[in-house]
């Protein structure tokens, strides 16, 4: 008992490894916290009320919204606003950026970006989904409302990014860019408690995750890489399992435990890939290079993007850093 540490205690604990120190970030943390647990509540009686199925509209990017995915947004907005130290935020479920109008919020440093439910073609049958955050600090002046610059900021300017889990247990995951943290929350006490103290993904893995029934479209480089994890080579531990959740969080969750690598390349459909740069890719490239692993677009390291528009795609190769490298020498020679 005396060894619990909760996400709060350990946030204010390491307050003075923030890279700008202040209580705002932590209470920023705190909304996400809230909120999370909110979604998750309800994500645990999904199929008990009337919370599944779509909500008849599409976001911006084609996709039709599910009920989770329009609650978890509203969720997750409210407390950002509610807690004043965010001045705006953009979200997969929002077609543009959202200001916050109150004096408070006004003169907020921070912006958060965020995909507030992934995996939501996951969310009617009980499989693992999730929600991914990135924050960063604004640009334009404090006492204004956010402008274009503060959300397309290059990955690389993130000031904390993290991800909850909601799986056989509840998880949240966050670095401040001082090593990756992970808390498993306790039911009985409403809390998240410390459960994984600097995660660190293995160089080398086994497993590798894409969703193959898109091969015949992949590059061929990619192909060529499916190829060499399938081949049978006992002395390199090849062929490599496979494993696809279809949420990215939960794919990208196991990998970071276990080592192994998640591609989301071009595909007929996708031509820049499917997954968004600013919601999903950035957030899991931080939290993939401060667990020790690599995060590319197969040629450039993604935090390293200017981002042009908020909803933009790329193609995502994320892992266990020989892995990811070993991707990126296929696509070179196969372009
Ligand atoms: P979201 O539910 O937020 O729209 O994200 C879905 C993403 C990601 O979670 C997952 O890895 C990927 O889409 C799966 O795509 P495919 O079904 O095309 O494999
Ligand atoms: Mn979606
Ligand atoms: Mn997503
Ligand atoms: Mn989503």
């Amino acid at each position: 008992m005396a060894n619990i540490r909760t996400l709060g205690e350990f946030i204010v604990e390491k307050q003075h490894d923030f890279p700008h120190a202040s209580g705002e970030l932590s209470s920023l943390l705190g909304s996400i916290k809230l909120a999370a647990k909110i979604v998750n509540r309800e994500i645990n009686k999904a199929g008990l009320v009337d919370i599944t199925g779509a909500a008849g509209d599409q976001n911006i990017q084609g996709e039709d919204q599910q009920k989770l995915d329009v609650y978890a947004n509203e969720k997750f907005k409210a407390a950002l606003e509610a807690r004043d130290q965010v001045c705006g935020i953009a979200s997969e479920e929002e077609d543009n950026a959202v200001g916050f109008n109150k004096p408070l919020n006004l003169n907020a440093k921070y912006v958060v970006l965020m995909d507030p439910l992934d995996g939501s073609s996951n969310i009617d049958v009980n499989v693992s989904v999730g929600t991914i955050f990135s924050i960063y600090r604004r640009i334009s002046p404090v006492g204004s409302p956010p402008t274009e610059e503060d959300f397309l900021q290059p990955g690389s300017q993130q000031v904390a990014a993290g991800y909850v889990i909601y799986g056989s247990s509840t998880m949240l995951v966050y670095t401040t860019g001082n090593g990756v943290h992970g808390f498993t929350y306790d039911p009985s006490l409403g809390s998240f408690c410390l459960s994984h103290e600097n995660m660190t993904i293995p160089q080398d893995g086994v497993i590798y995750s894409i969703n193959e029934g898109n091969y015949i479209r992949f590059p061929m480089g990619v192909k060529k890489y499916i190829k060499f994890c399938q081949e049978a080579v006992p002395e390199e531990k090849r062929p490599y399992t496979s494993r696809y959740i279809g949420s990215l969080v939960a794919d990208f969750h196991r990998n970071l435990l276990k080592g192994g690598i998640y591609l989301y390349p071009s595909t007929a459909s996708y031509p820049n890939g499917k997954l968004r740069l600013l919601y999903e890719c950035n957030p899991m490239a931080f939290l993939i290079e401060q667990a020790g692993g690599k995060a590319t677009d197969g040629f450039q390291r993604i935090l390293d993007i200017s981002p042009t528009e908020l909803h933009q795609r790329v193609p995502f190769f994320v892992g266990s850093t020989n892995m990811v490298e070993k991707v990126e020498g296929f696509l070179r020679e196969y372009p």
